[in-house]
């Protein structure tokens, strides 16, 4: 097993002159074995990993200057929109957010100053997709950088680099990590200028993950095929169980024949994974909060992609940093579940969702 290397600096052989590792922040034996392995996981040709997803995120705007603009997708998830309408507005970076379901609209916001454009496929928590093909040819034709947040489906389920993304971004906290022990990030790419451009970013301003933490995702990894298998059994169970319920009212989930992208869905996913968000036919926020304040197995917690199911309020957990009028334009309501269905027993899940449904 890779080893836990709690090392923060190396014995060099003479001045200026090391053995491959100099200091903890730049590199750690552990952290270049799980780099290798985020890369093998993409089909990429580079690696690098960050103290958490949104430190990844953030190394990524840090390649750009002030005036450059940015196209980002309308419904994302809420740290990331925090980040850049709360931190990076301010050093004159301009955010359009953009529906992307239909790539085409992107198209109007495009001008010489479009340095990056930034999608999630599946969103969090409304499963859109978006056609990553399309928006990679868009981009490559403006010479602009694309960068996708894979959180969603993990590296088992898609591959944005070979759909011609430049960069990938996960919080490896969710799937990748898979057991709700971890915080971390990464970022994957096959340019060797933009792997140095990132990795100077990395070591410069130092959101790096420690040894410990590696050796856990390293751990992850080796069953990130099996969970995920188990992930997207139980999910597409629950989502058709959801569907046929007395009480509710609607189930965004993308492996549905008839999500307005489950053609683009199906052409760039292996299947459809296990997140999910429903709304009751009683509508209120109450019935909501009822709801996922009574589930057993289902545990009432942020985050998703662990072992153990979840369930989530996103418009006042997950989302709370969106304005109210923001989220409803999207169609996240204040009424919204989400589900991270686990790799449980299914019918335990099941029993556990009728009974917090009533
Ligand atoms: C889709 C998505 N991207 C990015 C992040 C941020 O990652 P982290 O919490 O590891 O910083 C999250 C966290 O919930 C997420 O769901």
């Amino acid at each position: 097993m890779t080893p836990i290397y709690q090392t923060s600096t190396f014995v060099q052989e003479a001045p200026a002159k090391h053995k491959g590792y100099e200091y903890a922040r730049s590199q750690n034996p552990t952290r270049t074995a799980l780099e290798a392995a985020f890369a093998a996981i993409e089909n990429a040709k580079h690696g690098l990993a960050f103290s958490s997803g949104v430190a990844a995120t953030d190394a990524v705007i840090k390649l750009l200057q002030p005036g450059d603009e940015v196209i980002a997708a309308a419904d994302m998830y809420g740290g990331t929109y925090r980040m850049f309408t709360k931190i990076y507005s301010k050093f004159n970076i301009r955010f359009h957010y953009v529906n992307m379901q239909d790539a085409n609209n992107i198209k109007q916001h495009i001008n010489s100053n479009t340095k990056l454009i930034w999608t999630e496929t599946p969103t969090n928590p409304l499963m859109n997709i978006t056609d990553i093909a399309a928006v990679a040819a868009m981009a490559k034709h403006h010479k602009i950088l694309l960068c996708v947040d894979n959180t969603f489906a993990s590296p088992y389920l898609q591959n944005p680099l070979d759909l011609g993304a430049d960069l990938v971004m996960h919080s490896v906290t969710k799937y990748v990590g898979g057991h709700s022990d971890v915080i971390q990030g990464c970022l994957m790419m096959n340019d060797d200028q933009l792997r140095e451009q990132l990795y100077f970013i990395q070591k410069s301003t130092g959101a790096v993950p420690g040894p410990m933490d590696c050796f856990l995702v390293l751990r992850g990894i080796k069953t990130l095929h099996v969970r995920m298998q188990r992930h997207c059994e139980n999910g597409a169970k629950i989502a058709h169980h959801l569907r046929n319920h007395a009480k509710v009212a609607r189930v965004y989930w993308c492996g549905f024949e008839d999500h307005p992208n489950y053609n683009i869905a199906k052409k760039q996913m292996r299947d459809f994974g296990g997140m999910m968000s429903f709304t009751l036919k009683n509508d209120s926020v109450d019935e909501a909060k009822r709801v996922l304040s009574s589930t057993k197995l289902f545990a009432l917690a942020e985050s998703l992609g662990g072992v153990e199911s979840l369930i989530n309020h996103p418009a006042t957990m997950t989302h709370a940093s969106i304005p109210q009028e923001e989220r409803i334009k999207n169609g996240l309501t204040d009424s919204l579940i989400r589900l991270s269905v686990g790799i449980e027993d299914v019918d335990d899940l099941i029993e556990d969702l009728n009974q917090a449904i009533g």
